[in-house]
């Protein structure tokens, strides 16, 4: 029997709701992206953030039960709705929303955490193509908020071996974009803009490659200031580093450091834990160099790795639906939770 999965995700800026059918397959998948509101702003408002979910979520509910042919929420079997790690005021605008369709329908409500959301994105089948349910599997989660390596030893089991220990992968590309003056949000832009770059004009570090005692750890702010006093001695030299050509070859420069680590870190890890398969996800690894980069070096290795295609990397709420049915399937969740007893949790951990 089929079991259906009706999910919400609102930890950030995108108002998300999906269904997804046994963990793997996609009914409906609908998001409201803000983008363009934070925009303006140049980053991310949380009470902007916030409002604007209040505005979009019923819309988008309606419309993720409708594209799964669902006529009421009770036609669902499950409920899920991301708890945490994400801006408070945001995550409560799902968890609300949840809870009253929870109360509606009858239906048990999993709480699900945004990174372990990413992680089982991995697991959505499309064009047929999936992660296997091969272990242990080192998984690399690379998102604006997040830069994690974590050891998953089975379904919902897992061991992190390292995470930044400042910036973000996405918040190093989003405020590296910012300094070449590329916009909002900066991976998309760095990526569009290093297309025609040289990246090996620029020689910028890579941070954390030979620390042994941070071996699996990363850290992107060095990298960040590295762009930032390139760009002051290009001016002092009478350049500046916004023209769209130099600008390519800072941008290519910077994107290569990134993904040259993100990947040589990774790698690693697989070799160090025997992994018999790889998974990268998260809104970074959306990004074409790393993807390249990373497919070349699981060749090479002769390992498994399963990257989700470019709608299931950024946010949503399908990979929450997902999430929800390996703990469903793989915890005693189902016996323990009470959904309308959920709070929020803004800095949860996965593990
Ligand atoms: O996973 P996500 O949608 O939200 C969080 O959970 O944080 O990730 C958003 C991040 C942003 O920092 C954005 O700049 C980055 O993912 N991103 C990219 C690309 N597309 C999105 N970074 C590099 N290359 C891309 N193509
Ligand atoms: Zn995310």
């Amino acid at each position: 029997m089929t079991t259906r999965i009706f999910a919400i995700e609102t930890s950030c800026d995108e108002t998300a709701a999906a269904v997804v059918a046994d963990g793997r397959d996609l009914l409906s998948n609908q998001v409201a992206s803000q983008i363009e509101i934070h925009r303006r702003f140049g980053g991310i408002y949380p009470e902007v953030a916030s409002r604007q979910h209040v505005l979009a979520i019923q819309t988008v509910v309606q419309d993720a039960l409708a594209e799964a042919d669902l006529s009421w929420i009770g036609q669902a079997d499950l409920l899920a709705v991301t708890h945490g790690p994400g801006l408070a005021g945001s995550l409560l605008v799902g968890v609300n929303m949840a809870k009253g369709l929870a109360l509606a329908s009858g239906r048990p409500l999993i709480p699900v955490n945004h990174l372990e959301g990413h992680v089982y994105s991995n697991w959505i089948r499309v064009d047929g193509r999936t992660a296997e349910d091969l272990f242990p599997t080192v998984v690399l989660i690379v998102s604006g908020g997040h830069t994690e390596l974590v050891l998953m030893e089975g379904h919902c089991r897992y061991r992190c071996l390292g995470s930044t220990l400042d910036d973000a992968a996405g918040e190093a590309f989003d405020k590296v974009a910012r300094l070449l003056g590329l916009g909002f949000p900066g991976g998309p832009a760095i990526q569009q803009a290093g297309e025609s770059g040289d990246p090996q004009r620029f020689p910028l570090p890579r941070p954390l490659m030979q620390a042994q005692e941070h071996r699996f750890n990363f850290s992107f702010s060095g990298l960040k200031t590295a762009v930032l006093h390139l760009a002051r001695r290009l001016e002092q030299e009478g350049l500046d580093p916004r023209e769209p050509r130099l600008a390519a070859d800072i941008a290519a420069s910077f994107q290569a450091a990134v993904a040259e680590v993100l990947v040589a870190k990774t790698m690693d890890a697989a070799r160090a834990f025997r992994a018999r398969q790889i998974c990268i996800c998260g809104g970074v690894s959306a990004n074409r160099v790393l993807r390249s980069l990373a497919h070349a070096q699981a060749q090479e290795m002769g390992l498994p790795l399963h990257i989700p295609p470019l709608f299931l990397c950024t946010d949503n709420a399908a990979m929450i639906a997902a999430a929800a049915h390996y703990r469903a399937t793989y915890t005693e969740i189902l016996d323990t939770v009470d959904g309308m007893a959920m709070d929020i949790h803004a800095n949860l951990p996965l593990a």
